[in-house]
């Protein structure tokens, strides 16, 4: 392959898994600004599910052929002329700005991808590319959904809705590193990972009617489905973080959301991530510490990318699908 092009995952039309396939593209140019570094891996993530299939037809338009993927592991191997605090050669980690997804036009599920320096930090020296690229995304939303949103507290009652996907495996370590009791709602199959993963107490979400647990300081959803009825779970003085909404009906879930901000602090806060430096650098710390481990359940090649997604669709994850896209060289 010339050294001009790269593979890189693509889709031409909304759908299921099997739009997706590898291509080559010609390889992106960084600007004075920007860092190019060759990705070791990325994640499938579940708003990418929802990208692929056209459930954010809306928002992304009909611009086709497509790129995919957000987070990124992998070295720095061009630096911009500005550039002046990541080196060549660095191992790094981080992920795309958010409007990447919605635009299209380039990926993680890519040999290579330009970013502004501020988008990336160090990975972390006790993970290889695989196991980092598994913390990234659901590390940084949980950071910011318990901590800077819900202003979670030592001591108080957290549950995790989704606690075993990509975001809700992470929300139960920060959660319990942030001094929680954690509870996890989740799936039959996955509720051995989440008691391993620190829960202290987990329930099948398919069996466990809202009714039977308990009240909670912070609900955290990460399913985005009946929000009315776990915000009636809150304590008085409760807080509800919601990261996702009901993509069958959109109107009607985005509308329950922006009418709650009405109820004062019992209020559901929604918000979009789209982190920076200072927050992934906080992760590998917590990573480093032994806070949080990874949560690999299956490694993918690029060219198997759609298998990922359809692996993801079918259910029953333990934290995160991985695309291997070159091997780790460190
Ligand atoms: N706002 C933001 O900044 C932000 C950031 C990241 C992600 N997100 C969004 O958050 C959502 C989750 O992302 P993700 O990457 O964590 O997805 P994921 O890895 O696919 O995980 C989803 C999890 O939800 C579980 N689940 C499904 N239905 C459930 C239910 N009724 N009750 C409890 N658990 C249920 C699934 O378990 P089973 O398959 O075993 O049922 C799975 O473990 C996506 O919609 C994504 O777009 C938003």
């Amino acid at each position: 392959m010339p050294e001009s092009e790269m593979r890189a995952a693509l889709f031409d039309r909304y759908g299921p898994p099997s739009v997706l396939y590898e291509a080559k593209v010609p390889v992106p140019r960084h600007t004075s600004e920007e860092i190019r570094v060759r990705v070791h891996a990325t994640t499938v993530n579940g708003g990418e599910l929802a990208a692929r299939a056209g459930e954010l037809r809306l928002l992304m338009g009909r611009r086709f052929p497509r790129h995919i993927g957000m987070d990124f592991v992998g070295e720095v191997v061009d630096v911009g002329s500005s550039v002046t605090d990541v080196r060549n050669g660095e191992f790094v980690c981080g992920v795309l700005p958010r409007s990447t997804e919605l635009i299209g036009r380039r990926g993680s599920a890519a040999e290579y991808v330009t970013v502004k320096p501020n988008r990336v930090t160090r990975k972390p020296r006790n993970l290889t590319s695989v196991e980092a690229a598994s913390i990234l995304g659901g590390g940084t939303t949980s950071i910011t959904a318990l901590r800077d949103v819900a202003h979670l507290q030592p001591g108080e009652r957290l549950l995790v809705r989704g606690a075993s996907g990509g975001v809700g495996s992470m929300a139960v370590q920060i959660g319990k590193a942030f001094g929680a009791h954690v509870t996890g709602l989740a799936g039959s199959s996955t509720l051995d990972f989440v008691r391993d993963l620190g829960a202290d107490e987990v329930f099948d979400h398919r069996t466990t009617r809202p009714g039977q647990l308990e009240r909670f300081d912070v609900v955290l959803d990460t399913v985005g489905t009946d929000h009315a009825t776990y915000r009636r779970l809150l304590t008085p003085t409760g807080r509800m973080v919601a990261i996702a909404f009901d993509t069958s009906h959109p109107v009607r879930s985005v509308g329950y959301l922006l009418a709650s901000t009405v109820h004062g602090s019992r209020r559901i806060r929604f918000f979009s991530g789209n982190p920076q430096r200072e927050l992934f650098t906080e992760l590998v710390q917590l990573a480093e510490d032994g806070e949080v481990r990874p949560v690999v359940d299956t490694v993918h090649q690029l060219s198997d990318i759609a298998a990922a997604h359809a692996a993801l669709e079918a259910g029953g994850v333990r934290g995160k699908h991985i695309i291997e896209v070159t091997p780790d060289s460190e």
